[in-house]
């Protein structure tokens, strides 16, 4: 699956983008902030590569000029994130090199992201976290319109071997829909927004029940 913005691609990632991907990952500003040790070699980006960013939802963000890797962006699927065990929830995950921070990219690419999980994948959930004092991050889920879950003072970061306070956001199927110009009748100018046959189509599917609630 590859997606397209006004900017960017976003493609799975390749064995041939290792290079590239040490370049960003190797520097101390971006892993530990969002839980991982920065990268010690190309070998061990390439390892990467092959095992955690073979993910299903898990894509390389591209500058369409050059088809280039600058960072990563994915939606984590049941089995994959601890933040749920639904399979129509997710959690949306993004980090970029740092020469890119500051134009918006990261926005872009989790917006089409988001518009990729509700309206391709039908999920009804997307959660997004934080570790305290990520206030990049943080900013970036306030522009993309995450509504604030819950803190957890005790968190557990495995790979970096630390207690951390963690705050959740989540961004529910009726939330994204009714953000400004994301429902995808709304975008067409349709005079009957709320009321057209899409609105309520993808209003049924946020009512209805799991399996389990049957
Ligand atoms: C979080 C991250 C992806 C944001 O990407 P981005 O494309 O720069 O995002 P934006 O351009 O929307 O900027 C977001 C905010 O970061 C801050 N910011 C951007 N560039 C900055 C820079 N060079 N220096 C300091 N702050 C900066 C601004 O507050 C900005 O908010 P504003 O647009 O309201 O001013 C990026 O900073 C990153 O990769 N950080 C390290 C990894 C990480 O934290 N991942 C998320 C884990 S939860």
């Amino acid at each position: 699956m590859q997606l397209t913005t006004k900017r960017l691609i976003l493609r799975p990632w390749q064995e041939s983008d290792a290079e590239d991907l040490y370049n960003y990952a190797k520097d101390p500003d971006i892993g530990p902030i969002a839980g991982w040790p920065p990268h010690k070699s190309v070998e061990e980006s390439r390892s990467i590569i092959r095992g955690v960013f073979s993910g299903k939802e898990c894509y390389a963000v591209c500058l369409k000029e050059n088809g280039k890797a600058i960072g990563s962006i994915a939606l984590k699927l049941n089995g994959e994130t601890d933040m749920t065990e639904q399979d129509d929830e997710c959690e949306l995950g993004y980090w970029l090199g740092k020469e890119f921070w500051g134009q918006g990219l990261i926005l872009e690419a989790a917006r089409e992201l988001l518009r990729h999980g509700f309206e391709d994948l039908e999920m009804r959930t997307i959660w997004c976290g934080y570790y305290d004092g990520n206030a990049k991050s943080k900013r970036v889920q306030e522009k993309l319109g995450f509504a604030y879950h819950h803190t957890c003072n005790e968190v557990e970061v495995p790979l970096m071997g630390e207690i951390r306070i963690g705050h959740t956001n989540v961004m529910t199927r009726e939330r994204w829909f009714s953000l400004d110009g994301n429902c995808p009748c709304k975008k067409r100018s349709c005079e009957r927004h709320g009321k057209c046959d899409e609105c309520r189509a993808h209003h049924e599917k946020s009512k209805r029940p799991r399996p389990c609630e049957r």
